[in-house]
């Protein structure tokens, strides 16, 4: 399966009974090996998960750390991009340049980074001065 696939599949199996939207996200990492996630809502509604959130947890279970492409699927007028928490994230594996692929159920339908989305972020390099 490729990373559409992967992500469409894993759409399939959100669980989103509060907000009735379902979303999808595969990883490819550097080593060419893909990790999906779905989102995953709660009754207490902030503890719920995003899609990409499982995606970065499945891959860091496999023992990779670098994200080399991410897709994002869901069924929307506009094509959905990582909310803001997801970029963070999605910054502390990824490149700047690190694709992000967004589609709907039709195929893909936008392409733009992780840098992109996410300018100005947040870094271990802010924190050389920091003490333990
Ligand atoms: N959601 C994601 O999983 N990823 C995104 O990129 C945008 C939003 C989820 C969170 C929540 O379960 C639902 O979509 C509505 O916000």
């Amino acid at each position: 399966m490729d990373l559409y696939e992967i992500a469409r599949t894993a759409r399939d199996n959100a669980y989103a009974p509060y907000s009735g939207f379902k979303v999808g996200a595969a990883i490819r990492a550097s080593d060419g090996s893909l990790y999906a996630g779905c989102n995953v809502e709660n009754v207490a509604y902030p503890q719920g998960v995003c899609a990409e959130a499982g995606a970065i947890s499945a891959m860091c279970l496999a023992g990779r750390r670098e994200v080399a492409e991410v897709l994002v699927i869901a069924d929307s007028p506009e094509p959905v991009t990582p909310c803001g928490g997801c970029r963070q994230k999605l910054a502390e594996f990824a490149a700047p340049g690190t694709p992000v692929i967004l589609a709907d159920l039709a195929g893909v339908r936008a392409r733009t980074t992780v840098g992109a989305l996410l300018p100005g972020a947040f870094t271990r390099e802010h924190m050389t001065r920091a003490h333990a």
